[in-house]
């Protein structure tokens, strides 16, 4: 399959839905799989008209984890020299927010992939995991810090100890998932919380993005230090005096993404 259709890429409005679709292989991450999901999303990162993302798996995955047979054979220098896993770090990157759209195996790298979106809604039929230990590795995308905050350090270890995958239902009552749609109603379910995002004011979006972010990724005191930052520079944008005129003349506001 060539790199042009590894993932499939359909723009709704502000809202674009990135389909990996290596489904013959589970949507196995293979290093041509996340150079093309890369691309694509640093597109949509880049174009204005473009405001919220979506990611799911065509098939029965979402991604059954990094592709076991481009590694097999690999030493830790052609890990290092191709980059492996380390440019993965460019999707969590994004600065628009990104939904996970989890239609089935989110395992591994699948997993990982799913909580470097901001927002991850499951299929009933989703099931989470992270199997390395089973194939005598461990997670090497954020797996074992990003799970660890979602879920808690005991839950965590339990699934990176045992390789065991959760169910959607366990996900959520976990924590990982925000909710679990029935199958055929995930993808609406996730393009109506894209557009409600999608009709907020664009630059608001993104500091509140980066602000929510900094509370898993840096201690309180810099958190609270990018979050203030943050709110006093959008007193800085049209859109938030048209925001705040507009409650007080009781109407709806218009923003510009200014
Ligand atoms: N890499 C490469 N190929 C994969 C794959 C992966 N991660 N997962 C599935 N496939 C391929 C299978 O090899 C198979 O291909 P063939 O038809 O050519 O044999 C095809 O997808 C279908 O898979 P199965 O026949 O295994 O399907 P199943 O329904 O019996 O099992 C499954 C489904 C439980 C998800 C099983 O495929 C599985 O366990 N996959 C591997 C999961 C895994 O270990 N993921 C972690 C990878 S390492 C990682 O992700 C590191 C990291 O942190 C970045």
């Amino acid at each position: 399959m060539s790199d042009e259709t590894l993932v499939l890429s359909t723009i709704e409005g502000p809202v674009a839905i990135l389909t990996l679709n290596r489904p013959q292989a589970l949507n196995a991450l293979s290093p041509a799989l996340i150079d093309a999901l890369i691309r694509h999303l640093e597109h949509c990162d880049n174009d204005d008209t473009i405001r919220v993302i979506i990611i799911t798996g065509a098939g029965r995955a979402f991604a059954a984890g990094a592709d076991i047979k481009a590694m097999a054979d690999a030493t830790p220098i052609d890990m290092l020299t191709t980059d492996m896993i380390a440019r993965w770090a460019r999707i969590a990157a994004v600065r628009k927010p990104v939904i996970a759209a989890v239609n089935g195996f989110a395992l591994g790298g699948g997993c990982e992939l799913a909580m470097m979106c901001d927002i991850i809604l499951a299929s009933e039929t989703a099931q989470f995991g992270q199997p390395e230990i089973n194939i005598g590795i461990i997670p090497g995308a954020g797996g074992t810090q990003r799970l660890t905050r979602a879920i808690g350090p005991y839950r965590a270890m339990e699934m990176v100890l045992t390789g065991a995958t959760i169910s959607a239902q366990e996900a959520y009552a976990y924590g990982l998932v925000n909710r679990v749609c029935p199958p055929d109603s995930l993808l609406d379910e996730a393009r109506r919380l894209a557009q409600t995002i999608a009709a907020k004011p664009p630059l608001a979006v993104r500091l509140a993005k980066e602000a929510v972010r900094a509370a898993a990724e840096t201690t309180v005191r810099e958190g609270l230090a990018i979050e203030l930052r943050n709110f006093y520079l959008l007193f800085a944008s049209a859109d938030q005096k048209e925001g705040m005129r507009a409650f007080i003349e009781k109407r709806t506001a218009n923003f510009s993404g200014r």
